[in-house]
Parts: structure tokens; C-alpha cells; sequence
């Protein structure tokens, strides 16, 4: 592929703006200054510079960031800051979305991509992948309220009860959740519904893949083969 065509793949701008990167002497491959923006170059395993900072290339972005409070997962938000504001502005202009939404208040793992079937794949009802979340909780759990919620509650404007795959209390005030559905505020609106209420919430896994321990509250990381293979997995 040609240099101008990496740079634009990769979301460094227009086709104009990363020719201009490439003739300015901002970009280069294996240590070398790469200022032909028509050269060829193998995409598999590149590594390429753009002013002094590496970038892989990845033909389609996987990634995942722990997500933290007071951000809402919108190019356009409302209220509180973008989570795109904590990626490089590259995951932006090349497509990158959120795969699902997290509420502003929740913490934890979220996916994001610009590959649309990726994307419909993990946000389509039909298909049921179990997410984990742990909730702290305003009341102190009992077993009633861990049976509802297993057994099923129904929520305004569904049509039957909605049930956890799994609950589990970790804690007098610390519940682990797993549902198969992503409906809109529905831990929280399950946690209402079996008698309690959600002061906090953490989504700690999709299918098989987890939050890396190591990423700390704001931070991003490239998904891998073994990741997005545990992502399937689910
Ligand atoms: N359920 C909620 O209530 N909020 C979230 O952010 C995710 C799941």
C-alpha cells in the first residue's frame, strides 16, 4: 500500500493533509525518513513513525479502554467529556465507535472499533453475549433481591422479565451481575426492580475477555488475537 494511503487508513487526515505529513519529513518507516508519499510499503507488521510517536498499522482498529466516571460515550456529548477525548484523535477520524454504551457514571471495560460488523456483532440483540458487571449497591443485598434478579424482573416497557445469567452478592453492598442484553440503563433498572438501588457500577467482562488489571482508569489498549479470540469465545 502506498504511504499516503497508510497514513489516511490509519486516520491522520485527509488524503492532502497526510501527503503533506509525508513530504514535510514528519513520518518514518524503520528509522528512515519516508517522504514519497506513492512508495509502496508491506502493511503486514508495519510499524511507522508520525513526529517522533510509533503507530502500528492495523487494517481494522480493536480496541479497549477503561472507561472512567463523568465521561459519555458520544462524539457529541452532552453534559460531560467525550471518551474520545481520552484516544488519539486518529480512532476519530477513522471511524472508530463505541461498541455499545457505557452510562457517564459507569466505569470499566469498553470496546471500541471501526470495523461495522465487529460493532453489530457485539451490540446486536439477537446476539446474546453475557457482560459482567459489579455494582455496589445503596442497601444491604438479601437473597430476595439475588432471586429476582436470577429469576427475572420485569422493566418498565418491556414485554416479560428480563433475568440475570448470574447474580452474586461479593459483599453486603457489592453484587455481581451477568445479563445477556444491552438495554438502556438496565443494571440499574434490574437493581430498582429486585428492591435495592445502584450507587456504582463496573463492567469488568464481555464474553470471555476481561479488563486487563494493568489498564488504569483512562487508558487504552490495542485488542489481540488472543483478546478479540476470548471476545468471541463469550
Ligand atoms: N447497565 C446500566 O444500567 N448502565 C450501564 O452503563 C451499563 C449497563
Amino acid at each position: 500500500m502506498n504511504l499516503e494511503s497508510i497514513l489516511f487508513t490509519q486516520g491522520f487526515g485527509s488524503r492532502r493533509q497526510c501527503r503533506a505529513l509525508i513530504a514535510r519529513g514528519h513520518v518514518t518507516i524503520d528509522g528512515e525518513s519516508a517522504t514519497d508519499p506513492d512508495a509502496d510499503h508491506d502493511t503486514n507488521a508495519l510499524n511507522f513513525t508520525v513526529d517522533g510517536v510509533t503507530w502500528p498499522y492495523h487494517a481494522a482498529a480493536y480496541i479497549v479502554l477503561n472507561k472512567p466516571a463523568g465521561y459519555e460515550c458520544s462524539r457529541d456529548p452532552q453534559h460531560h467529556r467525550s471518551v474520545f477525548s481520552l484516544l488519539p484523535a486518529q480512532f476519530a477520524t477513522r471511524g472508530v465507535q463505541c461498541v455499545g454504551r457505557l452510562d457517564q457514571d459507569t466505569t470499566g471495560l469498553l470496546l471500541l472499533s471501526d470495523d461495522g460488523q465487529f460493532v453489530h456483532a457485539f451490540t446486536s440483540p439477537k446476539r446474546k453475549v453475557p457482560k459482567l458487571y459489579v455494582a455496589t449497591t445503596r442497601h444491604p443485598l438479601d437473597d430476595a433481591q439475588l432471586g429476582a434478579l436470577r429469576e427475572g424482573v420485569l422493566l418498565h416497557g418491556e414485554p416479560k422479565p428480563i433475568a440475570a445469567v448470574a447474580a452474586n452478592a461479593r459483599g453486603d453492598h457489592e453484587l455481581e451481575l451477568t445479563v445477556l442484553e444491552g438495554k438502556y440503563h438496565q443494571v440499574k433498572r434490574m437493581i430498582a426492580a429486585a428492591g435495592n438501588r445502584c450507587e456504582a457500577l463496573h463492567r469488568d467482562s464481555i464474553g470471555g475477555y476481561t479488563l486487563p488489571a494493568e489498564l488504569a482508569p483512562g487508558a487504552w489498549q490495542w485488542l489481540d488475537e488472543t483478546a478479540l479470540g476470548l471476545l468471541r469465545k463469550g
